[in-house]
């Protein structure tokens, strides 16, 4: 579906230009499978998008069309199920016009075509991209501009009961507040959002397994009641107020299964704690070792890795990265690794080399850039 203003009609109460947006994906540093935990993780944006060119259609449905799918897509404003199969990218997109109007914002008929440089699926938030390109569409054609907060909220919302996804806050927030050449520090229970600067003699590689595990949206929901188990066993909101000892203490009562994921999340949340002040103190060593150790506890405890993604954080240690670990909610997707900026070229060839040798599978590459947050690029 192309946009062409001669083809539409009246616009209705919204803005009638072309509106412009885009959304960066996110890579994670550390601080994994903690945000519905209260934690505080430290991802970042990075330089790869989903872009929404976008106009008032002055009917009332949603026209959606991606470089992605073949199938443009017409939907009444009034729609009200969930998309499956082929269809349910739609979930992101039309889903956050869902919430928006369900939250009052009074969003009309558009036309909406996405391109993106963002891979899908592989572990870069591309869901979260697409909410954040239709949440900001629909706030240029509103004249809107709400609190990144807010914005993410929705999209969260969006996500759990149209994508059926019951993800934390990180992605929406990260894709929203993402600061050039920082990462940055977000508290899960408060919201508040800090930056930290990624020492400039290293740099991030994201390495794709391009595996994607079947029932992976079922096993992080299990992932997620294990540890409201655990709050309940300890009455408390968040795990972030247990400490080791008592979760310790209590191993016997909580079992075994329980017992690790909740050791998981307590240890990542001073994994987290110690990588930003190891960062700060340009202890390079320190955050590697972090790292390598919250890939372990993922691995071991929380259960959320996979071979593909095992053998590659081996490789990049042989191959001498900083630090390595599998990043987002697992079961394939891609590795997040700190490199030294002068060897990062050599690295992103190499690990692909190494990866096709031990495997025979092929891997991708590709160092990235921190980026700032999704932004309205430009209302005609
Ligand atoms: C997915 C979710 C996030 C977060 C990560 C794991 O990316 O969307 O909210 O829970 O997994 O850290």
């Amino acid at each position: 579906m192309s946009i062409s203003p001669s083809k539409l009609s009246t616009p209705g109460a919204q803005s009638s230009g072309i509106v412009r947006t885009r959304a960066p994906g996110r890579i994670n540093l550390i601080g994994e499978h903690v945000d519905y935990q209260g934690g505080v993780v430290m991802p970042a944006a990075v330089n790869r998008y989903i872009k929404a060119v976008a106009q008032a259609n002055g009917r009332s449905e949603l026209r959606l069309s991606s470089s992605q799918s073949h199938e443009d897509l017409v939907i009444p404003l009034e729609h009200r199920m969930p998309f499956s199969g082929d269809n349910s990218w739609a979930n992101y997109a039309f889903g956050v016009v869902a919430k928006y109007r369900d939250a009052g914002y009074p969003v009309a008929g558009f036309d909406v075509r996405f391109e993106s440089n963002l891979p899908l699926g592989a572990g870069l938030s591309s869901s979260a991209a697409l909410e954040t390109a239709t949440a900001l569409v629909i706030e240029a054609l509103l004249g809107l501009n709400l609190p990144q907060t807010e914005r993410a909220l929705l999209c969260q919302s969006a996500e759990h009961e149209w994508a059926g996804v019951p993800c934390g806050i990180m992605d929406q927030l990260a894709v929203n507040a993402g600061v050039a050449g920082h990462a940055l520090k977000i508290d899960c229970s408060t919201l508040e959002i800090d930056s930290a600067p990624l020492p400039a003699n290293l740099s991030a590689v994201v390495v794709d397994s391009k595996v994607k595990h079947a029932l992976a949206d079922g096993e992080y929901a299990k992932r997620r009641a294990d540890c409201e188990d655990a709050t309940a066993f300890f009455d408390v909101e968040f795990l972030r107020d247990v400490t080791i000892g008592e979760l310790d203490s209590a191993q016997f009562q909580l079992g075994e299964r329980v017992y690790r994921r909740a050791r998981h999340v307590i240890t990542e949340m001073a994994r987290v704690r110690d990588f930003a002040a190891a960062l700060e103190a340009s202890d390079t060593a320190a955050a590697g070792l972090l790292m390598a150790a919250s890939h372990s506890s993922l691995r071991n405890d929380y259960e959320v890795s996979c071979q593909e993604l095992d053998t590659l954080v081996d490789i990049a240690g042989e191959l001498g990265a900083i630090g390595a670990r599998m990043m987002g909610g697992g079961f394939g997707g891609s590795t997040v690794n700190l490199v030294e900026t002068d060897g990062v070229s050599r690295f992103v060839e190499d690990i692909v080399a190494r990866y096709r040798e031990e495997t025979g599978a092929e891997a991708e590459a590709v160092a990235v850039k921190l980026v700032g947050g999704a932004r309205i690029e430009n209302v005609e």
